[in-house]
């Protein structure tokens, strides 16, 4: 039977929080039947994410790096809370087995790269700018995949492209992938929480 359930959705975020500002707008939109975002969880005390939440009004939740890696309690409060699925926009910590275990094909991660190029551990954001830049790469973009063990290795459910011009700065860069996601990861997950 088709399950046309509105999917609630856990945000995990680290940093500035640009993504998860943007799929909370979208969730809200009134034609959006497909999912909301519930709550959001960050590892980050100085995170701009806390104050995006606080903002907007979503439930916005410090869990320290322990909380990671012994998940147990964390799972139990993201089922819980019924989520559906797990939404990494820009988190660092790795995310343990358990929890994928927990979550088979339902937790999902944003990169500025394309993968699996400029992927894996200590490569996050201008990290990856500087790297593309310094390579003379004449394209690069954004991916979205499943979370597996490895950083940066789940399959990929989609990518985009961009070109780089010939005066691109990091800072450049940077505006256009978040350009890029900010179009794109509402439009991707719709699609695929649809099925
Ligand atoms: C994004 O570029 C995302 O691809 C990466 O981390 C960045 C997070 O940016 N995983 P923001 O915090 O959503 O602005």
């Amino acid at each position: 039977m088709m399950e046309n359930r509105i999917k609630k959705i856990a945000i995990l975020a680290s940093g500035a929080g640009s993504n998860a500002k943007n799929l909370i707008l979208d969730s809200r939109n009134d034609f959006n039947t497909v999912y909301k975002v519930e709550l959001v969880i960050t590892n980050n005390k100085n995170a701009g994410v806390i104050n995006v939440c606080h903002h907007l009004g979503i439930p916005c939740f410090l869990w320290k790096k322990e909380s990671f890696v012994n998940p147990e309690f964390l799972i139990n409060f993201l089922k819980n809370n019924n989520i559906d699925y797990i939404i990494l926009a820009g988190f660092l910590l790795k995310i343990s087995n358990k929890i994928i275990e927990n979550f088979p094909n339902k937790i999902i991660n944003i990169h500025p790269s394309l993968l699996p190029k400029y992927g894996g551990s200590g490569m996050y954001g201008n990290k990856v700018h500087e790297a593309v830049i310094n390579n003379k790469e004449k394209e690069s973009g954004i991916s979205i995949h499943f979370v597996n063990e490895n950083y940066d290795e789940g399959e990929i459910i989609c990518q985009k492209k961009i070109e780089l011009s010939q005066e691109e700065t990091i800072d450049s860069l940077l505006k256009k992938i978040h350009a890029l996601e900010h179009s794109e990861f509402p439009h991707t997950l719709r699609q695929l929480f649809i099925g």
